[in-house]
Order: C-alpha cells, then structure tokens, then sequence
C-alpha cells in the first residue's frame, strides 16, 4: 500500500458523504461498474469504490488504466423512473456534477462531451455510464494523484495540477454528493437547467470539431447538446447531424 493510501481512511469516507448515498469500498475489484450494475439489491444511492480495478472500462471499449493507491474509481447506483428515451440526458447530469464538485474543491474545470472532465485542457476524469437489470450506473473514474501518463493520453491529475497531493476521500465526497445532487434534479424533470448548467462548463460548443464515430468523421460546428444528453453538430453544408457518441476533436 502507497504512502498515500495510508494516509486516508477510505473505508470512513462514507462518513463525509451527504445523506441518501452509502459508500461500499473494496480494496480491488474487476471494475466498480460491473459489481454496481449486477449485485443484487442494490438501492439507488450505493457508492461502489475500489482503491484498484483489474478490468477498469472506459468508454467506446478502451480499458482504463487503474493502479492502487493513488486514483479515484467509483460506480454511484441509480434506478431512474424516467422514461428511458430521458436516461442519456443523466450523462450531461454526471459531468455538471463532477463539475461542481471539482469547482467546491476551489478548481475550474470545463467538460468535453460527452463527459471528459478537463482541468488546463488535458483530461482529468472520465464518466462511463451503463445500464442494466433496470439500473442506471455512472462510472468515475479521476485522476487523484498520479504523476506521470503517457504522453498521447494527454491526460493530468489533481496532484499535476496544483503541485500537492489530494485526499482521495474528500474528493469522493465533493463528487459523489455534487454528482447525485445533480442526477436527482435530472430525475426531476429539471432538463433545462441541467442543460444550462452543461453549457456553462462545455468546452466544444460554438466551435469546429470532428467527430468520429464508428468509420465515420464528421466535421463541423458544434452548435447544441440536446435534452437527451446528443451532440448536434452542423456541417458545411448546413446539415445538422445529432449524435448520441463519438469522439470529439477540437480543431484548431
Ligand atoms: C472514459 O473513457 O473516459 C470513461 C472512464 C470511466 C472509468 C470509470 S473508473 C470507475 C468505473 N468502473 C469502470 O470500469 N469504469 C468506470
């Protein structure tokens, strides 16, 4: 165990959460959303967090890289009773909220769609949402306090950042709270400020990207995020095209 694992009490820290969430903490598990999507009984509120992950996931099939002692990887439990034609729009809910809670902890982070959390431009945390067995489970995954990533990554942490270390159960607190918060007002029925809180933070809108997605690249401006949490991007020739995942380029 690293130094700094030592240093926190990770299996406490449900203790700073705010009521409605319960934290589950395992030292290592093949990935906090597979054991979030399919343990039986679960409530909407369950926290499932691990110091490491052997099989972490990320999106469009990618395996996220989950070393002990250092990171953030956690799976918070919903089970929305909103149609399901709404549940894609819990995706903008979850960036807002790591956004917030980041913002709490005194930072400015901004948000690529779908839901990369940028810190200066380079990825800090990434959200993978996935469903099943009527659940809805939103995967965190935040560079704590590595230093060092592949440079193509073009990936940053907490302690790159700022210059210090951070304690992994503060930070959890800050997100999960932040990110239920903002996941419940979705639930509620509040798209439009979800939607409003979303472009606050984006970093894509108004601006020429590429798209690719499948084979396909798809070049243009990025002019909305629709209430179902797609991406609309108008080409050259003013074709409007909505997208619901891919992965953005900004152009210079
Ligand atoms: C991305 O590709 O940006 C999304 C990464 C999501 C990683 C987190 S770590 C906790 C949870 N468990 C997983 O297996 N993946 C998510």
């Amino acid at each position: 165990m690293s130094p700094q694992s030592r240093n926190e009490d990770m299996e406490r820290a449900g203790a700073l959460l705010p009521p409605g969430l319960a934290l589950r903490w395992y030292d290592r598990l093949d990935s906090t959303n597979t054991l979030a999507l399919n343990a039986p009984h679960l409530p909407a509120g369950t926290i499932i967090a691990a110091d490491s992950q052997s099989a972490g996931r990320g999106r469009l099939g990618r395996a996220w890289h989950s070393p002990p002692g250092l990171n953030l990887y956690f799976s918070l439990v919903l089970c929305p009773s909103l149609p399901r034609q709404h549940w894609g729009g819990f995706s903008l809910a979850a960036g807002v909220g790591a956004a917030r809670g980041l913002a709490e902890l005194s930072l400015q982070p901004r948000l690529k769609w779908p839901n990369d959390v940028l810190l200066e431009g380079e990825k800090l945390a990434g959200i993978l949402l996935e469903s099943g067995n009527g659940r809805l489970t939103v995967g965190v995954g935040v560079n704590v306090n590595q230093e060092d990533f592949p440079p193509d990554l073009r990936a940053t942490s907490l302690r790159r950042a700022t210059g210090r270390s951070w304690r992994r159960d503060l930070v959890l607190a800050a997100l999960a709270g932040q990110i239920w918060h903002w996941c419940r007002l979705w639930q509620e029925g509040e798209f439009e400020r979800v939607i409003g809180a979303w472009r606050r933070y984006d970093v894509i809108l108004g601006r020429c990207v590429t798209v690719l997605r499948g084979g396909e690249a798809i070049e243009g401006v990025a002019v909305d995020v629709g209430a179902d949490g797609a991406l609309v991007v108008e080409d050259c020739d003013g074709i409007r095209h909505v997208l619901h995942s891919g992965e953005v380029t900004l152009k210079k």
